[in-house]
């Protein structure tokens, strides 16, 4: 996976949507990727989350379809897949148009119809990189399809939209962080959610002596392989013993008290997520302040629970969060640890500015002597949610 960016925008879609059919889009739509800051597999647990959007973005142009049929390509180059209005709101190949097709049928289970629509989709958010490209996917899909159906879906619902569309359509059990920041990013904004109840407050990043560095393991990540969902039932089953509805009721203490009945698997599993909401509590008091030190202790006690505690993280991104302490200029480095779904995928780091560009290459050049493999990385700022990037009346 290439961390470069292409740029990708309404004025770089329109000519080659006319190429596939012959008209102009009607609509484009764009939704961004997302790095998770701190909060790390807490939001299915009805916890607190700290993601912020990237300037990274799944853009989605279309249009009525003259043919009375859909007709869809998935990138730029790629031939057109076309179905049925019947076809369209059920699960099938290729494998990229059920993020499609499960939004159609989210939409009209809401008593919103798709009319059969031409639509071209392209992408800048690494795929399998931990960047949430396909809650970009969807997010951008259902802001397209609204647009052009004429009716406003919130944002949030837009964000339960994409999460069905993950779990009956993708199969991958995910929460709601991904699509959720998706929708209702704010640039300069990191935001903090409370998934039990999806209230949130933007904390801003404006601090330029602070950035946000992103390195990609280039180890592909899938949720859908089993280790997500079982991480999920050991959540469960910790919930089962405790007495309680979610995670987000249990305390250090009751876990100490239920240790045994628990169990060291489940145990260690509910640890991580009862001391990672307190650890978002701490990150976002801190980050209030400009106490960058004190949000990066927070990210690294983060990290040493994922991979000790949760186990989902990996020996290449171990190696990466480990660079941070031992490259010459670490202590630029406030903190580092794994973002996303883990198994794979990217560190994000906070960095002092002055030295962000020095800490890459010897975060990089370190990563290929230790592991031999190469990769890349982006500075970002937290970009804004999803957007209409063109609207033609018809
Ligand atoms: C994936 C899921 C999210 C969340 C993270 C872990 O990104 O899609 O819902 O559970 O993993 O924090």
């Amino acid at each position: 996976m290439d961390l470069e960016q292409r740029s990708i925008n309404a004025e770089s879609l329109q000519p080659l949507f006319v190429q596939y059919f012959n008209h102009p889009p009607v609509v484009v739509a764009a939704a961004p990727g997302r790095v998770n800051l701190i909060g790390e597999h807490t939001d299915y647990n009805n916890g607190f989350v700290m993601p912020m959007a990237l300037e990274m973005i799944n853009a989605v142009a279309v249009a009525p379809s003259p043919t009375g049929k859909h007709r869809w390509v998935g990138s730029p180059g790629d031939s057109i897949v076309e179905l049925s209005s019947q076809e369209a709101v059920l699960p099938g190949e290729p494998f990229w148009s059920n993020y499609v097709r499960g939004v159609i049928c989210m939409l009209e289970r809401r008593g919103i119809s798709v009319p059969p629509v031409d639509m071209l989709v392209d992408s800048n958010v690494p795929r399998g990189g931990g960047l949430s490209s396909s809650a970009a996917f969807e997010v951008a899909v259902c802001t397209a399809l609204s647009t052009l159906c004429g009716v406003d879906v919130p944002p949030a619902e837009r964000a339960l939209i994409g999460q069905q569309t993950e779990h009956e359509f993708v199969h991958v059990p995910c929460g709601i962080m991904d699509q959720f920041i998706s929708a209702n990013g704010k640039k300069d904004h990191a935001l903090m959610l409370d998934c039990k109840d999806l209230s949130y407050r933007y904390i801003p990043m404006t601090d330029p002596s602070v950035s946000v560095l992103v390195i990609d393991s280039a180890v592909k990540h899938s949720l859908a392989d089993g280790g997500y969902a079982a991480r999920r039932k050991n959540c469960e089953d910790a919930c089962a013993v405790l007495g309680v509805e979610s995670l987000r009721d249990a305390t250090l203490d009751m876990l100490e008290t239920h240790k045994a009945q628990l169990g060291d698997l489940c145990y260690r599993r509910a640890r991580h997520v009862v001391a990672e909401n307190l650890r978002v509590a701490a990150f976002a008091d801190a980050m209030q302040r400009g106490d960058w030190e004190t949000a990066g202790i927070a990210m690294r006690g983060s990290h040493a629970s994922l991979r000790d505690d949760f186990e989902v993280s990996c020996a290449e991104v171990d190696t990466l969060v480990g660079l941070s302490y031992t490259i010459p200029s670490a202590e630029a480095v406030y903190g580092a640890r794994m973002t996303g779904g883990g198994f794979g995928g990217c560190i994000v780091a906070l960095v002092k500015s002055q030295a962000v560009e020095q800490v890459a290459r010897e975060m990089l050049e370190g990563y290929r002597e230790t592991l031999g493999i190469e990769t890349s990385y982006i500075v970002t700022r937290p970009g804004e949610g999803a957007r209409v990037l063109l609207l033609q009346r018809l």
